[in-house]
């Protein structure tokens, strides 16, 4: 029997701690996975400085290239300094490279670089490969909003489900326990142990022998325009089983569902709520306030997630599992996002200039989903049926202040 080949795209904060959750799971699972993971790593030139434990004095400070770095001390110096990775990742430069012969493709990265990388991708890998997509975001052109896990997916011609939850990076790399949601949906089409449908899916009781370019339901329930090939037989299947066992550790345990939409809106939405609280937390306005925002922020995601993916989301993903408001509210107590509005406010400067100066090349999500989701509702005239959202967009851009968010949202605080 043949084995799952792994491949992260992308080696950030979040991109380097899955690469080590899920190298000492193909390390442990070795039959069903090669143990080897590859990580593609955008190559930068990084200096190694003194308070590293690998700093070298005969190199000084010259630069080295990170994947020469990650290979030879298993550390990601940059992104993830401190945490010894497995010695089973391999850093590689190369992205057709390091996604040749993969079935299972991880995608970890900003959402600002993922469409380069799609176009790179699009045509060179395993026909039947499955991904995972751990960014939080969400695509917003003239023609709508999707999903990341829906427009790799359709790009790349190959299912994609997501990966989202209470996941501050740092504390899992230092193996503190959290729980994550897996989203994962394919119709049951994967080999002859096909999984049985599961209650909420768009894919219910199809029933497939051929393993050929196969119709499906995408996340809202639509005809999909990805057909999809079925995992040869010779590979063990690629379901919810098989997720679970690459992902789950006994520091990071998972739940998987079949809501990709509101997992996928869960962790790209809450971006946008915990920028609100860091501004109020910034203003001086304490714990009840940052509640408020929470609260009215959960609404609006349940309300944007009903309004705009209403065939298939649930309401129940944003109110009970990680990727919804536990996810709402780690991000809202110790996430960047979170830090980095906070400080602008108390330092009088813009998120920005704050993520430029304190985060060491890692990349906000939040700034530009709120701009995302902005000008989606704006093309709706809807703005103002989001005026959390709206006043987060306005905030960033100047427009208004934060002592004006009490008076935005009091159509919500009235229940009107
Ligand atoms: P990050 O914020 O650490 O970003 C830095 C990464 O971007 C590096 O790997 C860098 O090489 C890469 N990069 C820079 N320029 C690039 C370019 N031009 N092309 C391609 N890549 C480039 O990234 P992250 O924390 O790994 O975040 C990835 C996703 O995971 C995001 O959607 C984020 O919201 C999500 N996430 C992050 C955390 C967290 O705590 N960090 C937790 C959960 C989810
Ligand atoms: P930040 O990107 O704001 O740090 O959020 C991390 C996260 O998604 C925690 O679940």
């Amino acid at each position: 029997e043949k084995k799952h080949k792994v491949t992260i795209v992308g080696s950030g904060n979040w991109g380097s701690t899955i690469a080590k959750i899920v190298a000492e799971n193909t390390k442990q699972h070795n039959d069903v996975f090669e143990e080897q993971v590859q990580m593609w790593v955008y190559e930068e030139e990084v200096v190694v400085t003194s308070d590293s434990k690998h700093y070298d004095p005969s190199m000084g400070d010259k630069p080295q290239k990170l994947t020469s770095i990650i290979n030879k001390y298993h550390e990601n110096v940059k992104y993830l300094p401190g945490i010894t990775l497995p010695s089973n990742i391999v850093a590689n430069p190369s992205l057709v490279d390091a996604v040749k012969d993969s079935s299972i493709l991880i995608f970890n990265l900003p959402h600002q670089f993922i469409a380069k990388v799609c176009d790179q991708l699009r045509g060179r890998i395993l026909p039947f490969a499955r991904g995972i997509s751990c960014i939080k975001g969400v695509n917003v052109t003239d023609d709508g909003v999707s999903l990341f896990s829906e427009w790799i997916g359709d790009g790349l011609n190959i299912y994609v489900g997501a990966l989202s939850g209470a996941n501050i990076a740092s504390e899992i790399a230092a193996e503190k326990w959290s729980e994550t949601t897996i989203a994962y949906d394919p119709p049951p089409m994967d080999n002859s142990r096909n999984p049985s449908p599961r209650s909420g899916s768009p894919n219910p009781g199809i029933t497939v022998t051929d393993l050929q370019d196969v119709s499906h339901r995408d996340c809202r329930g639509r005809a999909s325009k990805t057909k999809l090939t079925g995992v040869p037989a010779e590979y063990p299947p690629l379901d919810h089983d098989c997720f679970r066992t690459l992902f789950h550790r006994p520091y990071f345990h998972v739940q998987m569902v079949s809501d990709v939409a509101g997992v996928s809106l869960g962790g790209a939405l809450k971006n946008i709520v915990a920028l609100a609280a860091g501004f109020v937390d910034g203003r001086g306005w304490g714990d009840n306030a940052k509640a408020a925002i929470m609260r009215i922020g959960l609404m609006e995601m349940v309300k944007f997630g009903k309004e705009f993916f209403g065939e298939t989301v649930q309401s129940q993903t944003f109110t009970e599992t990680s990727a919804g408001v536990a996810d709402l509210i780690t991000s809202s107590s110790g996430g960047r996002n979170f830090r980095c509005a906070k400080k602008a406010v108390e330092k009088g400067i813009t998120v920005d200039e704050v993520e430029q100066q304190d985060l060491n090349g890692q990349k906000l999500q939040g700034t530009t989903t709120a701009y995302e989701v902005n000008s989606f509702l704006k093309a709706r005239g809807l703005e103002k049926e989001y005026p959390l959202f709206t006043a987060v967009n306005d905030i960033l851009l100047n427009k208004r202040q934060v002592d004006d968010i009490p008076n935005l949202v009091a159509q919500v605080t009235d229940g009107a």
